[in-house]
């Protein structure tokens, strides 16, 4: 699929997805979901990509939400639709086995904010504003956000958000967890690699098993996620990588993981 509405590079297995539609503020239209499907669907198979960075191009947004002009005039079907689809592409980033950082530079509202909080982490611009505005347009989140605002960051603080619609700024994102770190927009990009790089110094299934144990764990009972946790374990266990951790570890050297 040719993109037109976002960018995606890739350098010493990090991608970069970037929402290319400036002008707009980055917006969510169905083309742009469509791309990001796609692009997700095709870093999820690539075994060269580790690590991914999702971001907005310029300085005032990382996404302002989903386009309002398309949203103005779908119906009921549609907007259904719309919503089951947009889950989907959220889900898939989600679930993509590799750490997504979002680097929110400026606006991530609505559907951003619901994007960025389908990443593994948040690095947050100071100039950062987000929140989900939907029940100013009389509307409602419809990729998630309630579910996930709730669980990121609580029901209480999560109600206060969505029932009011308000934005919050960056050191506020940070004090209620909805952003994991703030830094000056020059920094963003290269804050958020450092953050991403770390991660990728681990072992690669190490970081799958986890992000699979907390993604589905927080879906299931306590004790189910505790068995999830345990077959994982002893999955990690068969691992090369299991055993050239541990070994550089006693041979006080780095290790070298390949992902087996
Ligand atoms: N959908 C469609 N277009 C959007 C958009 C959205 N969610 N957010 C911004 N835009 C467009 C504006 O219509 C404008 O386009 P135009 O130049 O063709 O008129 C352009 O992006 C720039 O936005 P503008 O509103 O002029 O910038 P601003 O700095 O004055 O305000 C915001 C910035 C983010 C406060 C304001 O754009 C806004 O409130 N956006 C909607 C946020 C929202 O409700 N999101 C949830 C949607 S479910």
């Amino acid at each position: 699929m040719g993109y037109q509405n976002i960018l995606v590079e890739t350098r010493e297995g990090v991608a970069v997805v970037t929402i290319n539609r400036p002008e707009k503020l980055n917006a969510l239209d169905d083309r742009t979901m469509e791309e990001l499907d796609d692009a997700f669907a095709a870093l999820a198979a690539d075994r060269s990509v580790r690590g991914v960075i999702l971001t907005g191009a310029g300085e005032k947004a990382f996404v302002a939400g989903a386009d309002i002009g398309e949203l103005a005039r779908q119906s009921p079907v549609e907007g259904r639709e719309r919503s089951i689809r947009g889950q989907r592409v959220l889900d898939r980033i989600e679930k993509l086995g590799k750490p997504v950082v979002a680097a929110v530079g400026g606006f991530a509202l609505g559907g951003g904010c619901e994007l960025a909080m389908a990443c593994h982490v948040r690095v947050a611009s100071e100039n950062a504003r987000l929140g989900t505005p939907e029940a100013k347009l009389g509307i409602m989140c419809g990729y998630a956000g309630t579910q996930r605002l709730a669980r990121l960051i609580g029901k209480g603080r999560a109600l206060e958000l969505l029932l009011t619609g308000e934005m919050v700024d960056a050191p506020e994102a940070l004090r209620i967890g909805l952003v994991n770190k703030v830094v000056s927009r020059e920094k963003l990009l290269g804050e958020s690699e450092a953050l991403l790089r770390k991660m990728l110094a681990n072992g690669p299934v190490s970081l799958r098993f986890i992000l699979e144990a907390v993604n589905s764990g927080l879906e299931m009972p306590f004790a189910e996620g505790q068995y999830l946790e345990a077959t994982l374990f002893g999955l990690i266990c068969t691992t090369e990588d299991m055993k050239e951790g541990t070994k550089a570890f006693l041979e006080k050297r780095p290790p070298k993981f390949h992902g087996q």
